[in-house]
């Protein structure tokens, strides 16, 4: 048990790792959560900065998410432990320890979560929103669609009801975390991919 708890609380420290933040502190000197949409994740990353940081970025972010549920799967076979770590990645990711709880919104620690514990219905769900991104260029559309799909995948795909209760708690956060951004899809003023905003 108490293996677990540290693997969860680990997960948490890593997730809670704002690679945007410090990759932007790093290349400009500047806080990435005071530029463009104000978010602390590799789109913002790639609005500011370009395309290099924002894909390193996003890669990095992935990375937290995939290693998460690694760390979940060597300290249990229980599992429900595996999803909780990704979910404390998430967490971590959203609410950082490091950065007084002020970071980013998720989707790129729950891609590498999700591809991780659940691998067919990621790229299912993966597929629809890079069509999605491509056709409207607005990421966080494809970032809603994603966390939205998931969970019905995982049902099509009968994956574990871990892996399904996980993905529903998933798909809440992403869901809150892009509150503003539903308003402004709703309203036609979100943010295009490509329309750089400056730093
Ligand atoms: O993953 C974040 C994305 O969906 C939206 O980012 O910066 O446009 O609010 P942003």
């Amino acid at each position: 048990m108490v293996l677990e708890i540290l693997a969860v609380v680990l997960s948490y420290l890593i997730g809670s790792i704002s690679f945007s933040i410090v990759i932007a502190k790093l290349v400009k000197g500047i806080d990435i959560r005071q530029h463009g949409s104000g978010n602390a994740g590799a789109t913002n990353t790639l609005r500011v900065l370009g395309r290099g940081p924002g894909l390193m970025v996003f890669v990095l972010d992935i990375g937290k998410g995939i290693g998460a549920v690694l760390i979940g799967h060597v300290a249990s076979d229980n599992g429900w432990v595996p999803v909780l770590c990704g979910l404390a990645a998430i967490i971590g990711h959203n609410w950082p320890i490091y950065f007084r709880f002020k970071g980013g919104k998720g989707i790129a620690t729950t891609v590498g979560v999700i591809a991780t514990l659940a691998f067919w219905p990621a790229l299912c769900a993966g597929i629809v929103a890079i069509i999605s991104i491509a056709i409207t260029r607005y990421v966080s559309l494809g970032s809603l669609l994603f966390a939205l799909l998931t969970p019905i995948f995982i049902v099509v795909f009968q994956y574990s009801l871990p892996l399904f209760a996980g993905a529903l708690i998933i798909t809440l956060f992403a869901f809150l975390r892009h509150r503003s951004n539903i308003g402004k899809l709703l309203q036609g003023t979100e943010n295009k991919l490509g329309v750089k905003k400056g730093a």
